[in-house]
C-alpha cells in the first residue's frame, strides 16, 4: 500500500475536541491521506471546535434538527455516510466515543466493509440505560470495529471481558488530554468578555455543564435547585453555566437560575475559554463525560451529577465523586467541598490517569505499523 486512506467521521462537540489533534496528526503524517466528514448533529456547538482547530471538513452532512430524535439522526447520518463512504473508498474510518454519529457511522462502514478504528474505546458503566444511549452506541461501535483505542488499562480489560480479540486492542491514553496541552494558558483572555472581569481572587467560582438525556426534566431541576441553594447559603461564591443548545436543558436552568444574583448563564463557550475557566474555577459539577477527564489533569474537584460512570480512573484516585442528580445529594456533596478546606484539598489534586498528551502519535504509529506501513509498535500508554 502506497496511500493510507483515512476517513475521520464526527459529528458533536466531544467528538471535534478529542478527534481534532489525532486528525491534525495524521494530516502531517507522510504515506497517509487523512479526509474529515462531519456529520453536524451538533452544529454550533460543532463549528466552535473546527474554527479553534482550524479544521475544514471535506464532507459536511449538515444533519442536525431542532429537538431531533435518535432515530432521526441515526437516520439521516446512516444515509448520507452510505454516499461519502462509497466515493471516498477510504482503507479505514475513524470513530470516536459514544454518540449517535459514532454508532451510524461504524454501520456505514461496516456495510461497506470498510475497517473501523474506535477512539475511546472500550468505556462501560455496564448499565443499559446510563448514560443512556450513550452506553449502548459505544458498545455497538466495539462489535463493529477493526482496531479498539482504549484509553486505559480498564477500558482495554472490559473489552477482553467481552471477548474482543486482544490483538485489536491498543492501549493509548485518551487524546483529550492532547487537546487540553494546547489550550490552558495563565494569560489566557477569554473570548467571552464576561469572563475576564470575575472576581475569581474574591470569589470561589463553582463551573457548571449538565445536558444529559437520562437528565432531562426532573432530575434537572432537582439539580438546578441545589445550584440555587448553593449560592444563597455560600455567599463568597458565583455560578458559570455555559448552557448546552439543546432547548429542552435551555428551558429548565433558565426557568430556575434565570434571575439569580451572582449565577452567570453563559452561551456554550469556546473550548479554549472552557478549559481555561475550568483552571481558574474552585469546583465543577457536571454530568458531561469529557469535563470528567479534563478537570482531573488541572487538579480540580469534580461532583458528577449521574448515578453511574463509565470513567472510574479518576473517581478512584479520589479527584471525581457521584453526587447522582437529587437535591439533598447534590447540595451536600457541594456544601461539603465548600465548608470543609481538607477534604477540599485531597481532592484537589492533578492526576492524570486519563492520558499523557501523547495519544494521537501513539494511534497514528499503531495504525501505519498496522497496514504495513512501519515496523514499529510504539509501547502503550502507562499512567
Ligand atoms: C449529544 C450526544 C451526547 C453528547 C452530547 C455532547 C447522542 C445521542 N448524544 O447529545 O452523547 O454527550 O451531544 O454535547 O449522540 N443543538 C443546537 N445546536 C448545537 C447542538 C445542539 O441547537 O450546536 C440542539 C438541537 O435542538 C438538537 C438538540 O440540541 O436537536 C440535541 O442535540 P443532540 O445531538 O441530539 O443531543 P445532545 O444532548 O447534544
Ligand atoms: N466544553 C466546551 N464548552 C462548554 C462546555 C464544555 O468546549 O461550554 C468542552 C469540555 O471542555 C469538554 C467537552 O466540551 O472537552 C465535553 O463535551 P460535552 O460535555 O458536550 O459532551 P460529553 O463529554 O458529555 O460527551
Amino acid at each position: 500500500m502506497e496511500t493510507l486512506k483515512i476517513l475521520s467521521i464526527f459529528g458533536t462537540r466531544p467528538e471535534a475536541i478529542k478527534m481534532a489533534p489525532l486528525v491534525r496528526t495524521l494530516k502531517e503524517t507522510p504515506g497517509v491521506e487523512s479526509r474529515l466528514c462531519v456529520t453536524a448533529q451538533h452544529r454550533e456547538m460543532l463549528d466552535q471546535v473546527l474554527n479553534l482547530f482550524n479544521l475544514v471538513p471535506q464532507e459536511d452532512l449538515n444533519i442536525m434538527k431542532d429537538r431531533q430524535t435518535l432515530s432521526g439522526i441515526t437516520c439521516r447520518a446512516l444515509e448520507g455516510l452510505e454516499e461519502i463512504i462509497l466515493k471516498d473508498k477510504p482503507h479505514l474510518v475513524l470513530v470516536h466515543g459514544d454518540t449517535t454519529t459514532t454508532f451510524a457511522a461504524s454501520l456505514a462502514a461496516y456495510y461497506q466493509q470498510v475497517k473501523v478504528g474506535h477512539v475511546e474505546a472500550g468505556l462501560r458503566t455496564f448499565q443499559k440505560y446510563s448514560p443512556f444511549p450513550e452506553e449502548m452506541n459505544r458498545k455497538l461501535a466495539g462489535v463493529l470495529a477493526d482496531f479498539h483505542f482504549a484509553p486505559t488499562r480498564g477500558a482495554a480489560q472490559n473489552l477482553l471481558g467481552e471477548g474482543v480479540d486482544p490483538q485489536s486492542i491498543f492501549v493509548t491514553g485518551n487524546t483529550v488530554i492532547d487537546a487540553l496541552q494546547t489550550t490552558v494558558g495563565e494569560d489566557h483572555l477569554f473570548e467571552e468578555e464576561k469572563l475576564n472581569h470575575l472576581d475569581y481572587e474574591n470569589q470561589r467560582v463553582i463551573l457548571v455543564e449538565a445536558h444529559r438525556r437520562e437528565n432531562l426534566g426532573r432530575p434537572l431541576e432537582e439539580i438546578c435547585q441545589a445550584l440555587a441553594d448553593l449560592v444563597d447559603n455560600f455567599p463568597d461564591t458565583c455560578l458559570v453555566f455555559p448552557v448546552h443548545k439543546n432547548p429542552a436543558v435551555r428551558e429548565t436552568v433558565s426557568r430556575f437560575l434565570g434571575d439569580k444574583d451572582r449565577v452567570y448563564l453563559l452561551e456554550p463557550l469556546a473550548t479554549g475559554d472552557f478549559h481555561n475557566l475550568m483552571a481558574r474555577s474552585y469546583l465543577i459539577l457536571t454530568d458531561s463525560g469529557g469535563i470528567q477527564e479534563e478537570a482531573p489533569s488541572l487538579g480540580k474537584p469534580v461532583l458528577v451529577l449521574r448515578e453511574h460512570t463509565e470513567r472510574p480512573e479518576a473517581v478512584e484516585r479520589g479527584t471525581v465523586r457521584l453526587v447522582g442528580r437529587d437535591r439533598e445529594r447534590v447540595y451536600r456533596g457541594g456544601a461539603q467541598l465548600l465548608q470543609d478546606g481538607e477534604d477540599y484539598l485531597s481532592m484537589a489534586r492533578a492526576v492524570n490517569p486519563y492520558g499523557d498528551g501523547k495519544a494521537s502519535p501513539r494511534i497514528r504509529d499503531i495504525l501505519l505499523h498496522s497496514f504495513g506501513l512501519s515496523s514499529q509498535l510504539p509501547p502503550p500508554f502507562n499512567p
